[in-house]
């Protein structure tokens, strides 16, 4: 086997909801690769920074923690190479984070493009939770407690890394050392598959998503009505492959790219109707999807196991975070037990 590269690979999801097909070709495809090439990986369940946004629905982030839980394992993510975990059972993170809150301004975080756009998607303003604001620097101490140096994300973190590299940065200049490490992102090529409905987001309001939860029958259903080329009428028609999403899908998942090419070339000229590009759909998502509902059979009847997993996994992750986060107050001068004179620690 070929040897395993050594830096550090850490990402995470906000568990607000089961994972749709969109979140398999955007994100776990390439997390199952990365677990094969890197010796350390670490997949956070963010439950914390679900909360930002969604502290009065906390039914919803804990049902989701257990249901991204089994979709990680049902998508081939393996324990044994990739340590998953909950972000709230490291309270570290949380000290990181309030440390790193000294050296972030207000005028900053409201830099931040992403916190910006959700900010005012959400209509904030000045009413916005301060955690809410706050998760970008959160997302710092994520990253850096477990010196990850590689982060898989969409482009839509990269202000947050930004962010992280800026407090690295800082610290490490101003307290003259090299404790805190920077990151890079691992950009994943297909950052977004639109709905079933042509709408250019996947989303659970909107009713248009594939869940990879979803059984065979569910599936076909939503494949079938899928929205294709509103003016391809008749069989004969010319149709529009652009903005089509029965074909960015088969893009995203069908191996047999020359044949899809003469599909849609002939789909252009006319001729190849919407119900066999649909069959199409249906046999490559299937063949996707069939491993991933065997896998979720063998564990879904017993959630204790994976569940336990979670947890022994987090216990040891923790560890991890304890040590660094230990170095970090004693380059930042508050890590008493090594700095304090004996006769003020015989007293603590
Ligand atoms: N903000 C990320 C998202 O919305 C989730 C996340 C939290 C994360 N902490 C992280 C991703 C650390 C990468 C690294 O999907």
């Amino acid at each position: 086997m070929e040897e395993l590269k050594q830096e550090i690979v850490l990402t995470g999801d906000r568990p607000t909801g089961r994972l749709h097909i969109g979140h398999y070709v955007g994100s776990i495809k390439q997390r199952l690769r990365l677990q094969d090439e890197y010796a350390v990986n670490y997949l956070m369940i963010a439950d914390l920074q679900a909360l930002t946004d969604n502290a009065y629905d906390v039914g919803k982030v804990r049902e989701s923690v257990i249901e991204v839980l089994y979709d990680y394992l049902s998508c081939g993510i393996d324990p044994e190479k990739t340590a998953i975990f909950i972000q709230s059972l490291i309270p570290e993170l949380t000290e990181f984070t309030i440390l790193y809150m000294n050296f972030v301004t207000l005028a900053r975080l409201l830099r931040n493009p992403t916190v910006k756009n959700e900010m005012q998607l959400r209509e904030f303003d000045n009413a916005v939770p301060i955690g809410f604001l706050n998760y970008p620097v959160s997302q710092a101490a994520d990253i850096t407690a477990f010196n990850a140096t590689l982060v898989p994300v969409g482009d839509d973190q990269l202000p947050m890394l930004e962010q992280t590299n800026e407090i690295v940065r800082h610290i490490n200049f101003h307290f003259n050392t090299d404790v805190l490490k920077e990151c890079k992102p691992i950009l994943s090529k297909i950052t977004r598959l639109p709905g079933t409905d042509g709408n250019a987001k996947m989303s659970k309001s909107l009713n248009n998503c594939i869940y990879l939860s979803d059984d065979a029958e569910t599936v076909s259903k939503k494949i079938r009505g899928m929205y294709t080329d509103p003016n391809h009428l008749r069989v004969e028609d010319p149709g529009k492959v652009e903005g089509n999403p029965v074909f960015t899908y088969l893009d995203a998942f069908d191996p047999d790219k020359t044949e899809l090419e003469e599909w849609k070339a002939h789909y252009r000229r006319g001729g190849l109707g919407d119900v066999k590009v649909k069959r199409r759909l249906e046999k490559v998502l299937q063949a996707e999807l069939e491993p991933i509902r065997e896998r979720r059979a063998q564990f879904e009847g017993k959630p204790d196991r994976a569940i336990e997993m979670l947890i022994e996994s987090s216990k040891k992750v923790r560890k991890v975070a304890q040590e660094n986060l230990l170095k970090l107050k004693t380059v930042l001068g508050i890590n008493y037990e090594v700095d304090i004179p004996p006769i003020y620690t015989e007293r603590l």
